[in-house]
């Protein structure tokens, strides 16, 4: 069978609940922590068990996270809980698919997004070095109200039974100890102890924590492995839990790229998604967040204010106070403060894209500027040419959208309009304030504007008696002046 090292039988994910207090029309599983799904985390988590099997169990809002997990996950098989009728009735489910399977099997949450894979990993080795039939995650709380209390024997070792907190005696609820939810079970013990579950609670559900005490009156072994980490074991129930493990993941993975070498100046207001890559070296100013497939190289520095989405930033290059989606600065670039750089953005290495300019599906060459208050969109510009101070390119004639092309070493004078298509051959100028609506040859000076006619007295003639006037007198008399010294 090829079994890999280390790997389970299965895994099955509880998802079926309804996640009421999110008050979403969004399944809870797919709100997002670190720029993932909640079920996004419970499944790379399973997946460093390495599983034959990967079971989710499906109900509320099915459709919506079937379709998340086809995208995000197609080696997962969903099963579905038609009424949720407990955690032990949701595991049944998830055993369908199972029918034959033996060995250990994992059962988690699909909303518990700080639980790590590593954590499962410990907690199949513990199972394995007890030879139990059941090993299960627990945590001390503080204030373990709402949790499965953990009862263990007499002699402390081994865990007697799990009593929800409706079932609680008045002792019993003094434990602190309490269930996380996760366990490792052997497969037969599972199913027979499923099969043996009954109703008889104060929930009226069949309870998945009884296969404890089942496994325990046939003599088996059953231990607890206890995590330090709270987070880990905890759920998201609401928004303000959202928001809460949000910033604790995100308090995590800021720590993580400073101890490899970065510097964040204000972890605080520094966002980072979990898909995102960065090199030692790099400077993250605050207010900085990098989502998606973002990556930055060495010696950057980002911010302060900057959002960066799917984002490729070269070696060296600085990004102030930007907006960019789908983009790739080239190494030593420069860019912002104040940039929009829309997607298919490419900026060659020592370019620059400078104070309120949008950029669109534009490849800008090596050490081209485009400095200051401009638009560029649908248009390749070659390396080293200068675009000056708000020039614009006309790419969209009201009905389509159109190519501009400029060469090397040109110079596009200030408040020119490029209307697409057109080209600017290598070697080109454009004269300021130009409306280039032909194409210009290498070599070639394009001036398309009208020319100054200057008309002497005007100001005499129709504003006679203001400031303006006066100024103008005063002037000439000034220059008369110096030209009769
Ligand atoms: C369960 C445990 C409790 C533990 C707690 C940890 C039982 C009986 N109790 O509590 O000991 O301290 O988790 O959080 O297992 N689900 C389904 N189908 C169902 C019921 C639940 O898929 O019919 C899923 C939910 O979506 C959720 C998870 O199982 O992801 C846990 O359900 P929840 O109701 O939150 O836990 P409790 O039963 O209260
Ligand atoms: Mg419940």
């Amino acid at each position: 069978m090829g079994e890999r090292a280390g790997s389970v039988a299965g895994v099955v994910v509880l998802a079926a609940g309804a996640g009421t207090r999110m008050k979403s029309s969004t399944s809870k599983l797919l709100h997002q922590v670190a720029g993932r799904s909640l079920l996004s985390h419970a499944v790379s988590a399973a997946d460093a068990l390495t599983p034959e099997n990967l079971v989710v169990v499906v109900g509320h809002q099915r459709e919506q996270v079937e379709d998340h997990l086809a995208e995000i996950a197609p080696h997962v098989v969903t099963t579905v809980q038609e009424n949720q009728n407990g955690t032990g009735d949701a595991v049944r489910c998830g055993l369908a698919p199972l029918r034959d399977v033996q060995g250990e099997i994992v059962v988690t949450y699909g909303d518990v997004p700080l639980l790590t894979g590593e954590t499962l990993v410990d907690l199949v080795s513990a199972h394995r070095a007890h030879g139990d039939a059941v090993t299960l995650l627990t945590a001390v709380l503080d204030n373990p109200t709402g949790y499965g209390r953990i009862v263990r024997e007499a002699d402390g070792d081994q865990v007697a039974a799990i009593v929800e907190q409706k079932d609680c005696s008045p002792e019993q609820a003094e434990i602190t100890e309490i269930n996380a939810g996760i366990y490792v079970f052997q497969a037969d013990v599972l199913r027979d102890g499923l099969e043996s579950l009954t109703t008889d609670n104060a929930q009226g559900e069949l309870y998945l924590t009884d296969v404890v005490k089942f496994a325990r009156g046939r003599g088996l072994n059953v231990h607890s492995m206890v995590l330090e980490d709270r987070w880990q074991t905890e759920g998201v129930n609401d928004r303000v839990q959202l928001a809460a493990m949000n910033r604790e993941y995100n308090r995590r993975l800021v720590e993580k790229f400073q101890r490899a070498g970065v510097t964040i100046v204000d972890p605080a207001t520094t966002w980072l998604h979990d898909t995102v890559d960065i090199a030692p070296d790099v400077t993250l100013l605050p207010g900085t967040s990098l989502e998606g497939a973002t990556s930055i190289a060495t010696g950057a520095t980002i911010g302060p204010d900057t959002t960066l989405v799917d984002v490729e930033v070269g070696e060296g290059a600085t990004v102030v106070r930007t907006h960019a989606l789908l983009a790739v600065i080239g190494a030593g670039a420069s860019v912002g403060p104040f940039a929009y750089l829309r997607p298919g953005t490419q900026l060659g290495a020592g370019g620059k894209i400078g104070t309120f300019v949008e950029t669109k599906n534009a490849q800008i060459g090596a050490d081209t500027k485009v400095s200051h208050l401009s638009y560029v969109g649908d248009a390749t510009v070659g390396e080293g040419t200068n675009i000056g101070a708000g020039v614009i390119v006309a790419n969209y004639d009201g009905v389509e959208k159109n190519r501009t092309v400029v060469g090397n070493h040109s110079f596009v004078g200030s408040d020119a309009v490029l209307v697409a298509p057109v080209t600017v051959a290598d070697g080109a100028y454009v004269a300021a304030g130009s409306a280039v609506t032909e194409d210009v040859g290498p070599g070639e000076l394009a001036i398309a504007r009208g020319r100054q006619r200057n008309i002497p007295g005007w100001v005499e003639s129709r504003r006679a008696g203001t400031k303006t006037h006066q100024a103008a007198n005063d002037a000439s008399a000034n220059s008369e002046g110096t030209h009769l010294q």
